[in-house]
């Protein structure tokens, strides 16, 4: 058989195949999650999430080290508020000396080269699980975003390096903006979670927080996850109004929405994959139906291949690990 291309001729070796291939993982592209409770010494695994914790701040600190010892630059944090603290304006959001601003402080104090980026909604501090003020049945909008700008000078001050706001809220990028300019904050970034969809995969995260929402749901600010247009819309916008870097989130089920994302700005492009994801994974392994070192590469692989300049995720030690 005479064949004048034959495209096997790439693919016969380990080495040609790495001479050739196009998408490399490096700790550079990760953005690490990191789960912080109120008490010391403590490490709470969640059910629904294998192998990840919820640690106290003090532990934080040391898997910070860690973090930064295996050369990740760069982790984001959630808090688990205490029930009594929560209210339906986010009040405990905008405390000094909050477990969030305590978090900020404490990480840069011990690992200063850490990029501490924060998380910016209230569904964690909302008496009703919702990322903004309710008011009936409603999430209201222009009185969260002030709150979200008052959030956001308030974890700068604590010394958040970028604010990384989850709400989905209108306009809420431009108010941050204006806010940390107001307050001298000219070096703090946001990192916009731009085209955030109204997903079932979060649910493992709202079981390691307590924040899913108490009636209802949040599908009058997350987008439907039947569109891609307004995926370009709202990061258009979010660049417009002053975004130094946008998400794409959920990310496995949205690789043409990070492709699409990736072609029509030119912000650096973040992809978080989220914690039903990382749930997926490890529970097909727990029965033997995957292999999880493989399965962890390939997603994290194709996630960047998408378009993905940075990647948040749960896998990023694991990731590490594997491709050293
Ligand atoms: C909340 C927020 C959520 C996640 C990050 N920030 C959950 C939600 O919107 O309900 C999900 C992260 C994950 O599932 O890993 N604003």
């Amino acid at each position: 058989m005479y064949l004048q291309r034959r495209n096997r001729i790439l693919r016969q070796s380990q080495a040609v195949r790495s001479l050739i291939s196009e998408t490399h993982l490096t700790p550079n592209d990760f953005i690490i999650p990191l789960f912080i409770d109120e008490g010391e010494n403590l490490r709470t695994e969640i059910p629904s999430m294998p192998g990840y914790y919820r640690n106290s701040l003090d532990v934080t600190v040391k898997e910070a080290k860690e973090l930064r010892s295996m050369g990740l630059k760069s982790v984001l944090l959630f808090i688990k508020c205490k029930d009594e603290l929560k209210d339906n304006k986010g009040a405990e959001a905008l405390n000094p000396n909050g477990l969030m601003q305590r978090s900020i402080k404490a990480i840069k104090d011990a690992v200063p080269e850490m990029i501490v980026m924060t998380d910016i909604a209230l569904d964690p501090f909302s008496s009703y699980g919702h990322d903004g003020i309710v008011d009936g049945d409603q999430i209201v909008n222009d009185a969260t975003v002030d709150v979200l700008a008052q959030m956001s000078v308030s974890h700068a001050q604590a010394g958040a390096d970028f604010v990384a706001p989850s709400d989905m809220m209108d306009g809420r990028i431009g108010a941050i903006r204006k806010a940390l300019e107001a307050n001298g904050f000219t070096k703090t970034g946001i990192m916009s979670y731009s085209a955030k969809y109204a997903s079932c995969f979060y649910g493992p995260f709202r079981d390691a927080l307590d924040s899913a929402p108490g009636f209802g749901d949040k599908k009058t600010y997350q987008m439907d996850y039947s569109n891609r247009i307004e995926a370009i819309k709202e990061t258009i916008m979010d660049v417009e109004e002053g975004a130094d870097i946008v998400m794409v989130k959920p990310a496995l089920a949205y690789l043409d929405i990070i492709r699409e994302v990736k072609n029509a700005v030119h912000v650096p492009v973040s992809a978080y994959n989220i914690s039903g994801e990382y749930a997926m994974i490890k529970a097909a392994a727990k029965m033997g139906w995957l292999d999880e070192d493989k399965a962890i590469l390939e997603t994290l692989t194709a996630i960047k291949r998408a378009g993905a300049d940075l990647i948040a995720t749960y896998f990023a030690k694991d990731a590490v690990r594997l491709i050293e």
